[in-house]
């Protein structure tokens, strides 16, 4: 079928979806260009769209400016105009005082009479906001059975306003009905990890103190904090990138099989992973076994960049961190004394997130003139920028003598599905809501879990009142980044062939 044929008809059933703060960046970004995606791949079953928001104005403008942001956001060769005029014909917009529940009139006139269908609330709004919205909705009388609320990171700024949040939420959602987006867990490769795990006997064996030396996570972007310096600056990468996506990719590398493929299940686990997490509470340990840097002026090939200090929106003295390294420990029986080593950063060297499983060394060097050749085998999951499982083997180099080399067997996940596209990570979970699969979403307790982890790492940096170290774009992060493993007698793996 070309890319551009008539949609088939979905198998979901037909659904509502309000898009509540549609005129801001994710919604342009993000959630239109996947919704549209959908459309025109007849995945996107019968339904319609309200983009709702505060500004005044009509329909026509609105979508004239979401086409604009979309075009901008999606390869020219996804994007039919044609295709794109039959989708918005499927959009309404509606002006919305979304906490105020008089406002929601007009809305529940149209959709009085399709109780039956999923009902989708999408909050792309602040989060301070998700408690009063909800309550709103609720007021206007819009809940039914069929209900489900969308809500985006971060849920609140510490503990406490997540379990606000939570709390406000759940006054009028059930849990099963609410849907916390983890962007990451859409990811093709992410649920590989599950497929790649569970489904061939040759891992699970493996997958364990016995044999696992340690795991290191890594998510390096070379983008900067690309205008949202207001936001970015009270966040830092600890509760921007960490506390969800690392922890995520944390919690299903670590996690028990799960008895089905069922999402009480799968999210039960994930959450006795958490709950295993080493907390890291001491000022001692804080300072031991995590890193935290803010980028300086650098040069992200081939541009010069300016330093954090520079971007528009962030506070000259501020010490928010764009980077942290930590050393991970899971107090369980799989897991005892196997570090998970956790990267991230801003303007980092290259773009890439990567799992790698580094395995313990052989127990007996059978050819021990080669031990200095000996490489441990190693398994690298790559999630981006391209998909792909590698796995480090030694092998013998041609000739008379025995030397030793390593190889990787490697497996380009783009080949493997042979032309097929995968979807992006935002047109799976918002098909997944739709079908009402919480699987790929955060549970409460996930959130919460996570938070408390994270807590006292935060906590402690204000304490220690320890300068914040710095880095220069387009490196790899500060040297204590390195040292945080070289004390272990390991490195980071960089090697990006
Ligand atoms: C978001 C963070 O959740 O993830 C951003 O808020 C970050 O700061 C982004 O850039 C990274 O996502 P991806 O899919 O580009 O790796």
């Amino acid at each position: 079928m070309s890319r551009h044929a008539e949609p088939r008809p979905s198998d979901a059933r037909p659904f509502d979806m309000v898009v509540i703060g549609a005129t801001g960046d994710l919604a342009r970004r993000k959630l239109f260009p996947a919704l549209y995606n959908l459309h025109q791949q007849g995945r996107l079953p019968a339904g319609r769209i309200f983009a709702a928001a505060r500004q005044e104005g009509g329909r026509d403008g609105y979508l004239k400016a979401t086409e604009e942001a979309a075009r901008e956001n999606m390869p020219a060769a996804e994007f039919f105009p044609e295709v794109w005029r039959a989708f918005s014909e499927r959009v309404d917009y509606l002006q919305l005082d979304a906490t105020d529940p008089e406002s929601y009139e007009g809305l529940a006139e149209q959709m009085a009479g399709y109780r039956e269908r999923a009902r989708v609330f999408y909050l792309a709004t602040p989060p301070n906001l998700y408690g009063d919205i909800s309550q709103a909705i609720e007021d206007a009388g819009l809940i039914t059975r069929e209900t489900r609320i969308v809500l985006e990171k971060p849920i609140g700024h510490d503990l406490e306003s997540a379990q606000t949040i939570n709390d406000e939420v759940g006054r009028n959602f059930e849990e099963n009905q609410i849907y916390r987006i983890d962007h990451y867990l859409g990811k093709e490769t992410v649920q590989n990890l599950m497929a790649l795990r569970f489904s061939n006997v040759l891992f699970e064996p493996l997958w364990s103190s016995e044999q696992i030396d340690h795991v290191q996570i890594t998510v390096a972007e070379t983008l900067g904090v690309e205008g949202r310096g207001g936001y970015y600056d009270k966040s830092g990468a600890l509760r921007d990138m960490v506390q969800n996506h690392l922890l995520q990719l944390l919690c299903l590398t670590a996690m028990e099989p799960p008895a089905r493929n069922d999402q009480d299940l799968i999210r039960g686990e994930k959450i006795k992973v958490l709950r295993s997490l080493r907390p890291i509470s001491s000022l001692e340990e804080v300072a031991r076994k995590t890193v935290r840097a803010q980028y300086r002026a650098g040069v992200i090939s081939p541009h010069s960049v300016p330093g954090y200090l520079e971007e528009e929106g962030i506070d000259p003295r501020s010490t928010t961190e764009t980077f942290v390294a930590i050393k991970a420990e899971i107090d369980n029986w799989r897991w005892s004394g196997v570090p998970f080593y956790l990267r991230t950063g801003k303007r980092l060297a290259h773009r890439v997130s990567e799992i790698v499983i580094q395995f313990r060394q052989v127990p007996h060097l059978l050819f021990a003139d080669q031990a200095a050749l000996m490489q441990e085998n190693r398994l690298i999951i790559r999630l981006q920028p391209d998909e792909s499982i590698k796995l480090g083997l030694m092998i013998k180099v041609p000739g008379s003598k025995m030397l030793l080399k390593r190889v990787f067997l490697n497996l380009n996940l783009a080949d493997a599905y042979a032309g097929q596209r995968a979807p992006l990570a935002y047109e799976r979970l918002l098909m997944d809501v739709i079908r009402g699969n919480a699987t790929l979403f955060m549970h409460r307790d996930e959130v919460e879990e996570a938070r408390k982890w994270c807590e006292p790492i935060l906590d402690g940096w204000v304490e220690r009142d320890d300068r914040v170290r710095a880095y220069a774009a387009g490196t790899w992060g500060p040297s204590e980044s390195i040292a945080l493993l070289e004390r272990d007698g390991r490195s980071w793996y960089e090697q990006l062939a």
